[in-house]
């Protein structure tokens, strides 16, 4: 049976992850949230994996408040980098495997073609530099890792752009959204789906661990502004009109990459993964998202 220990399991993709965990037999999960696991206590996460020794740790703890990050930039750093470091210098002291999620704002090309993990990094903003010095402390610590870069996540779970224009689109008449960033919308519970298959085939087929990266998105690219178009489109929802607005018509802290269009052909190829198109999972958000649900789990 596979162990695998989940941290951050309150946020969107530990929500998701704890919704697909069922399906998963040969596996079995133990989701930590912060209250139980503060990853900044770093004696804890090595107390926690000596309680439950799991193969591997997916780490779906992060700061991610992009805007408060500007004001708080000890925070994010503390946990988007120092904790994560920490994390991997117990997880390979503890022969534990490091599953780590980043982010697309490390890369802020400059071009607008597809972005590839060979694509320089060139993080602007406080969230995007705490990300990628948390992806080189890993890499520096020499843990049996994977980073995952995954864009645009959004849930049923948590607070994201999918639930936001949800919401106006029950008070307002309009709204503004930005028509010139382009990217690929992930849904959470998609790449909880391919993180729990990268472990499967990881085990399988004896695959090591090196600390490679890989880009995870849904198929396609869109602007926020087609995204609200079609969100508001499938829900019927014909009382708003969305407002083209370019980003520097948008206040903004935080330096926003315009291009976010992840190429997937280097995790399609390794891990065989079929990566369904942006449009069908946010039909799946949606109908998830329409159900009642308990929204009181605690481990
Ligand atoms: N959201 C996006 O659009 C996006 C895009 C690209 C990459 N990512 C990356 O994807 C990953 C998952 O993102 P997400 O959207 O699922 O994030 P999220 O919903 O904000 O969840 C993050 C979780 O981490 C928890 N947390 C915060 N501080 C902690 C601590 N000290 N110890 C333990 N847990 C702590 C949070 O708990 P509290 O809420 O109680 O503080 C929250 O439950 C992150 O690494 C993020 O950087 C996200």
């Amino acid at each position: 049976m596979i162990r695998i220990l989940v941290t951050g399991a309150n946020g969107q993709l530990g929500s998701d992850l704890r919704a697909i965990a069922p399906q998963y037999r040969n596996i079995m999960f133990t989701f930590v949230d912060k209250r139980r696991l503060n990853i900044l206590d770093t004696e804890k996460f090595e107390q926690t994996l000596q309680i439950y020794w799991p193969h591997y740790v997916i780490n779906a703890a992060a700061y991610t408040n992009v805007e408060k990050a500007e004001d708080d930039q000890r925070t994010a750093f503390e946990l988007n980098s120092e904790a994560v470091g920490a994390m991997a210098h117990i997880c390979k002291k503890n022969r534990v495997r490091l599953l780590h999620i980043s982010s697309d704002y490390v890369y802020h090309p400059d071009h607008d073609a597809l972005i590839t993990e060979d694509t320089p990094p060139k993080p602007k903003g406080i969230y995007a530099r705490s990300k990628y010095h948390g992806e080189l402390k890993i890499l520096e610590s020499g843990a049996s890792s994977l980073i995952v870069r995954t864009s645009w996540l959004y849930s049923s779970f948590g607070n994201n752009f999918v639930k936001t224009m949800l919401e106006l689109g029950k008070t307002k008449k309009e709204v503004s959204v930005i028509h010139d960033q382009v990217g690929a919308p992930t849904y959470a519970r998609d790449l909880a789906h391919a993180l729990v298959q990268m472990i499967q085939k990881t085990e399988s087929e004896k695959i090591k661990w090196s600390g490679r990266i890989y880009n995870y998105a849904n198929e396609g690219t869109v602007s926020w502004y087609d995204f609200a178009q079609l969100i508001f489109a499938k829900m019927d929802n014909s009382n708003i009109t969305v407002l083209p607005v370019s980003s520097t018509d948008y206040p903004s802290k935080v330096p926003r990459p315009k291009n976010s269009r992840l190429s997937l052909e280097k995790t399609k190829s390794t891990w065989g993964l079929t990566i369904r198109p942006w449009q069908d999972a946010l039909d799946d958000m949606l109908a998830e998202w329409s159900k009642p649900k308990n929204k009181s789990w605690r481990p």
